[in-house]
């Protein structure tokens, strides 16, 4: 077997194009992104951002405090922003400076500004079953799952990685679409026994080449969240793509899978969040 590819480019581009439109529509959308680091990957990734928020027609501000910024200040920020009204969005960027804590942080984050649950509030809320702002990554899992028309409900789940960003709300994204979930962390039990029973595994472990062949069921649907630098410059995932492709039935590639939709979903959540002030 060869899985198919399930990239996200094409999904990505339409989630940006229709954000556009109703961008256009007036008024346009405002997104804060609050930087406080010299990590170079963090710094690139918060340009693409800015530069896919311009092309879509959203204004981006990049509020950049310095890697020496005070957690207070940062905390600060967060509350400045989310009291000012011509802001829709808040994004907090991690790596913070060390002593700051970025779910502590994001509690000043206005739930309603929230655009990539950060806010432990919003997390709380997607738990509850509640409407809130899911974290764009995890988002973007469901969005693409959907987009490649795999089935959800009564099937089985494995998500590896319980992160608060990744994992856990994910987890709970997946059980209200009815499917049956289990979530694997560093202290899993022979991971291969677990992940292998999945009728959908979703890698978000940041560890490349961690999902070899024995850890996928004939036919499943594999989705790797992981990006994992390589020493080209590049990236790779937590799936060890050429070994799991004869197995799985599906495949996301790294990069072209998740990635650029989680930037198209900032940039929805954005506009709904404008849209709703
Ligand atoms: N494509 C995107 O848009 C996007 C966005 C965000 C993140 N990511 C990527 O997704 C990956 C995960 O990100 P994250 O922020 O969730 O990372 P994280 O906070 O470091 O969490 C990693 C999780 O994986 C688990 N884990 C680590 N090694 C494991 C192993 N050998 N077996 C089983 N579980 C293991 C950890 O378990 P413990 O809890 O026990 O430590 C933890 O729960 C990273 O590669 C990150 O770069 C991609």
């Amino acid at each position: 077997m060869t899985a198919a590819t399930l990239t996200g480019k094409d999904l990505a581009a339409a989630i940006r194009a229709e954000t556009a439109a109703r961008a256009a529509e007036g008024p346009r959308p405002r997104l804060a992104v609050v930087v406080a680091t010299a990590d170079e990957a963090s710094l690139w990734y918060v340009r693409s951002i800015a530069k896919a928020a311009t092309g879509a027609g959203i204004a981006c501000d990049l509020v950049d405090l310095g890697p020496e910024a005070a957690p207070a200040h940062v905390g600060e920020t967060l509350e400045r922003l989310s009291g000012d009204p011509s802001v829709h969005g808040v994004l907090l960027q991690t790596p913070l400076p060390a002593g700051a804590s970025a779910q502590e942080l994001a509690g000043a984050i206005d739930p309603a500004k929230d655009v990539d649950g950060a806010n432990p509030l919003s997390l709380g809320r997607l738990a509850a079953g509640l409407p809130a702002f899911a974290p764009a990554t995890a988002a973007a899992v469901m969005a693409l799952l959907d987009h490649h028309g795999v089935e959800l409900a009564g099937r089985r789940a494995v998500v590896v990685g319980r992160s608060t960003v990744v994992g856990k709300p994910l987890a709970h994204l997946l059980l209200d679409r009815d499917a049956t979930v289990t979530v694997c962390h560093s202290r899993t039990r022979d991971l291969a026994s677990v992940t292998s029973q999945a009728d959908v595994l979703v890698a978000a472990a940041g560890r490349a080449g961690l999902i070899g062949a024995a850890h996928v069921a004939p036919g499943a649907v594999v989705i790797d969240v992981g990006t994992n630098p390589t020493p080209d410059g590049g990236l790779t995932g937590d799936v060890d793509a050429g070994a799991v492709r004869d197995v799985a039935g599906g495949l996301s590639p790294v990069p072209g899978g998740v990635g650029p939709v989680t930037t198209a979903l900032l940039l929805r959540h954005t506009l709904e969040a404008a849209r709703r002030a």
